[in-house]
């Protein structure tokens, strides 16, 4: 399942065939022998043969092309065997920064150099001012083919990404922020297991955070995260807050030897099936908890930088973490801020539920307000039209209207008609080309099962196969009538061969497949 052999069709240029590799989170062990678990770190080489007319990309410190199409690989340090990634393909490259540049097919590359030139350097030297030395030499960004499953794969120096990202306006650059977090969360300091995926995950958010919180301000940060916490709402509203999964630290059954008679319970639970977002966004409360705990925002970055310098090229627990936090902050041991009733440790590790603690977001208020507002008046019952046309969302960010959509979707079914109207009164948000916009309208269409639009989900769901996606939508069709069903079994006929495998099978097990 590691290795995704793609035809020609499934390529932007539509040429050539293209094969790549997705290792996170144990797929690495069928592409080659190995340790395939995050607690072991290696260096690794790499010579690959490609036939003429393609180039080979790996997620290594160097590489040097040699004759006969032959590339030489060398990642010169020891990383995890789930940060292994190739691509082969009809691809190129562009600079993009004086350590950066584009990967995509040719078709592409234009507009792949126009949506980040110029900006990776500034995000990875406020990294490096927040986190500490930048150790992977160069960062560069492969545009995908559109069934990568992900919106981005934080390959060391080379960080894969769905082409989705190209929105012309650079709007979704957050994405691009979190994988150069992982450049110390995650690639440098790695959890140990996957049931502690938050550890990677959770840290990464908040690094992620505040380097957006330098570039870009507290105020648009503050309604990025909102967005972030609407995602969670939505997903522990999805599985119940009290399910197993919606706790940080997480229980992955190694099963699979011993399956004693008559309890086919111990099967073993795959580590991909654990992929949801409490370890991003429950993780990054618990972060933000810790530095409320400090109080002090700079006395917490150099706290982090500390835990990198501490961990660096090593794989630990949240014991670890934890641990170090408290010998950081010996005042705080003192206080025995790691059993505070209803914060503890302990209960943040191993309680489901929503977060204990929140942090405050309303510096994103004059944003966010706005979007609130309007949101409120396309949910009553008798539109006030004069209101609504008061309100001009043309100058809108991207994340102030899905955080609009957000709201609207929280609210629907809408009364009988008010979609129709919004649909019809901001082509801006019915029309986008916007891959996180045009998820949010392809989930209000169907919760309002506005049929008249749902041509534009299938649409959306042949354009594209990112998880977190098509699952989304998947769901709410199987979860809708019959004509949204009937939608789903056509969609899915359609576009399943250029699934993502592991994608394939979720959407299956939604649709009662298998
Ligand atoms: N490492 C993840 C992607 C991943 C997770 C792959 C689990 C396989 C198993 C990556 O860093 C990630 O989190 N991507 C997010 C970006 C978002 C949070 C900004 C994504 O793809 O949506
Ligand atoms: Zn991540």
């Amino acid at each position: 399942p590691q290795v995704c052999w793609l035809a020609p069709e499934q390529t932007a240029g539509k040429q050539k065939p293209y094969m790549y590799t997705q290792g996170q989170a144990v797929l690495n062990r069928s592409f080659f022998p190995c340790f395939d678990t995050p607690s072991v770190k290696c260096t690794y080489s790499a010579t690959v043969q490609v036939p003429e007319g393609f180039t080979a990309v790996m997620s290594a410190t160097s590489w040097e092309k040699q004759k006969d199409n032959t590339f030489i690989f060398k990642m010169s340090q020891p990383i995890p065997s789930y940060l292994i990634a190739l691509a082969v393909g009809d691809i190129v490259s562009a600079d993009v920064g004086p350590r950066s540049c584009v990967w995509a097919e040719p078709c592409l590359i234009e507009a792949a150099k126009k949506e980040y030139d110029g900006v990776i350097e500034e995000f990875l030297a406020v990294g490096e001012k927040l986190f500490g030395p930048y150790v992977w030499g160069r960062y560069d960004i492969l545009f995908m083919p559109p069934s990568f499953p992900f919106g981005g794969m934080e390959n060391p120096c080379l960080t894969f990404v769905t082409p989705c990202l190209l929105a012309g306006d650079r709007s979704l650059v957050d994405v691009i922020i979190h994988e150069i977090s992982h450049s110390w969360f995650g690639n440098l300091v790695t959890n140990a297991t996957w049931g502690e995926f938050w550890l990677n995950e959770g840290f990464t958010m908040y690094a992620q955070r505040r380097i957006s919180t330098e570039v870009y301000g507290l105020a648009y940060t503050c309604l990025e995260a909102a967005t972030g916490r609407a995602l969670l709402r939505q997903h522990m509203d999805n599985t119940g807050e009290d399910h197993p999964l919606n706790k940080l630290r997480v229980v992955i059954e190694p099963g699979g030897q011993m399956i004693p008679e008559g309890f086919p319970f111990f099967l073993g639970v795959n580590p991909d099936d654990t992929y949801n977002e409490t370890p991003y966004e429950k993780g990054y409360c618990f972060v933000s908890y810790l530095a409320h705990l400090v109080g002090d925002q700079n006395k917490f970055d150099v706290f982090l930088q500390a835990y990198v310098n501490q961990f660096k090229f090593q794989s630990i627990t949240a014991d670890d973490t934890l641990g170090f936090f408290l010998e950081y902050f010996p005042e705080l041991k003192e206080k025995g801020v790691d059993s505070i009733p209803g914060f503890e440790f302990d209960r943040w590790l191993n309680t489901p539920g929503w977060p204990p603690y929140l942090p405050d977001l309303s510096p994103g208020k004059q944003l966010m307000r706005p979007a609130d507002e309007l949101a409120e008046l396309w949910a009553t019952n008798s539109l006030n039209m004069e209101a609504i046309e008061a309100v001009d969302i043309s100058a809108w960010r991207t994340y102030q209207l899905v955080y609009f959509l957000d709201k609207v979707l929280e609210k629907s079914p809408l009364p009988e008609g008010n979609v129709e109207r919004l649909s019809k009164m901001y082509p801006k948000i019915s029309k986008a080309q916007n891959a996180e916009l045009r998820l949010r309208w392809c989930q209000i269409v169907l919760k309002n099962n506005l049929e008249a639009e749902y041509s534009k989900v299938k649409d959306f769901l042949q354009s594209q196969g990112k998880q977190k996606y098509t699952l989304p939508l998947y769901r709410a069709m199987w979860g809708g009538s019959e004509v949204a069903r009937t939608l789903a079994m056509e969609t899915f006929s359609a576009t399943a061969p250029q699934l993502h495998v592991n994608v394939q099978n979720y959407v299956r097990k939604i649709l009662g497949l298998k």
